[in-house]
């Protein structure tokens, strides 16, 4: 057994006991205490544009139809016959009006709605044995959007997801909406890495200090704009509220010329100045300071990157957005989407995914570096030594607790939150604190709805109505 106490106190005093990153218990407590609360991101709604249009996520092993209904809403169906609980729709996306279940024949809207029952009147005496009306697949408790990205959660009194982002959405704006039309998203490409899922979530959040080791062979071949990776630590790392990431520090210059040094058009740049807060502007404009890396807790992460993608000097920008669904305590399926703004001239579209390509996905540089580190880190969490071992994560910080530097006042970096120059664990050390939150309060039962054709049981009828607040488009 583990002392959660004493566990918790460590990770908040910024000393990780290793075994986290590889431990049943830990990912058990996980799946019931956090994922079965937290916002958790599946999709985009560019990705399902239509009427009709859906996707297959997951959450853990909840599967979810994300589906956009012929009125227009978004909503994310759990993806299980009423009947038998068969999964009911099998294909990974598509645009369909009706699922219909493999196993007997039961047929739904694509908005849950139960459309028919084979032999309805022979096996259940018509609607006076089963009542089809208000027969809905299980919504998921709460569903909510910010800038069209869908976010789920299995708590049904889940706050508002503006309110979860808070003053994180001041950052994610920046990836997620450079013009009034926002991105659109490619992908996502998926695969399985042998690795804890909170290690990658932790990097993206904070960690500029592995790039100039971990990537140094990135840095030699000139795929970088910047000549040095020792250029992060000039950069800052930021969080606010539930979300954090790191920037780099650009040379001095006028808005429009660093917007333009890391790659961005006159055309977009434009509407940047037209969408973004005077705050957000000034951030780049004013403080310099180019935003890169970042995650939402728990495991969303984006970045945003400039590297050379012709044989000339230019550089071009790139973003990604990427979860890590964990599929057990050392094992993690990554979903990685390619994103750009829709109102982005054509070639710049095509050059910009190239750009995310060399460095980032299945076959990117920048990934294959990382992962080898995380299945390392994994595979030795889980033996006996490691159950002795508490990792260093202080960076940043004196013995007595107080920070090496001082945080950057608000004349010296516009964004919300807390931000401070160069190396130091503070995001990673935010993260693991929300983990801490979740891990210490026991989840609340979970309510159950009951499925029946039986008049006076409309349990399911309300589910669907009041349980989970679709997105209108
Ligand atoms: S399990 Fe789906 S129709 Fe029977
Ligand atoms: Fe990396």
């Amino acid at each position: 057994m583990t002392d959660m106490d004493r566990l918790l106190a460590d990770v908040r005093r910024g000393m990780i006991p290793a075994h986290i990153y590889n431990d049943e218990e830990i990912f058990r407590l996980e799946r019931e205490r956090l994922f079965n609360r937290a916002w958790v991101f599946v999709g985009h709604e560019s990705e399902i544009p239509q009427a009709g249009d859906y996707v297959v996520r997951r959450v853990l092993e909840d599967s979810f139809i994300v589906a956009r209904g012929e009125d227009g809403q978004v909503r994310a169906l759990f993806n299980m016959c009423l009947h038998r609980g068969m999964q009911v729709c099998r294909a990974e996306m598509g645009n369909a009006s009706h699922f219909r279940c493999p196993y007997h024949g039961w047929s739904y809207r694509n908005d849950g709605r139960i459309a028919g029952l084979p032999f309805h009147k022979e096996a259940y005496g018509g609607e006076a044995g089963f009542r089809r009306k208000g027969q809905t697949l299980l919504p998921a408790p709460s569903l909510d959007t910010y800038n069209g990205l869908i976010f789920v959660s299995m708590d049904p009194d889940a706050p508002p997801l503006r309110e979860y982002l808070g003053d994180f959405a001041f950052y994610l704006d920046y990836y997620t909406r450079q013009s009034e039309s926002g991105i659109e998203l490619r992908g996502p490409q998926r695969w399985r890495v042998k690795a804890n899922w909170k290690i990658g979530a932790e990097n993206f959040a904070g960690d500029m200090y592995h790039t100039p080791q971990t990537h140094t062979s990135v840095v030699e071949i000139g795929l970088f704009r910047e000549p040095k990776a020792e250029k992060r630590k000039d950069g800052c790392t930021y969080w606010a509220d539930n979300g954090g990431g790191t920037t780099y520090k650009l040379a001095p210059g006028t808005l429009e010329e660093k917007l333009g040094y890391v790659g961005y058009p006159d055309v977009m740049v434009e509407k940047m100045k037209k969408t973004w807060s005077q705050s957000q502007l000034d951030l780049i404009g004013r403080d310099g300071f180019m935003i890169s890396a970042a995650s939402l807790f728990p495991n969303m992460s984006l970045v945003h990157n400039w590297p050379k993608v012709e044989d000339s000097d230019d550089v071009l920008p790139f973003i990604s957005l990427r979860t890590w669904q964990p599929i057990g305590p050392d094992e993690t399926e990554v979903l990685s989407w390619f994103m750009v703004d829709a109102e982005a001239p054509e070639e710049f579209k095509a050059l910009s995914y190239k750009a995310y390509l060399m460095c980032f996905g299945s076959t990117g540089m920048f990934e294959q570096d990382d992962v080898e580190n995380w299945v390392s880190l994994t595979n030795t969490a889980a033996g006996s030594m490691a159950r002795r071992l508490l990792l260093n994560s202080r960076m940043g910080l004196l013995e007595d607790g107080s920070a090496v530097v001082p945080p950057l006042p608000p004349e010296e970096f516009a964004g919300p939150g807390q931000a401070y120059v160069g190396y130091g664990e503070y995001n990673q050390r935010h993260l693991l604190e929300r983990w801490a939150e979740h891990m210490e309060r026991p989840a609340a039962p979970v309510r159950q709805v009951q499925v029946s054709g039986v008049h006076e049981d409309d349990t399911a009828v309300s589910q669907a109505a009041g349980g989970a607040k679709g997105a209108e488009r």
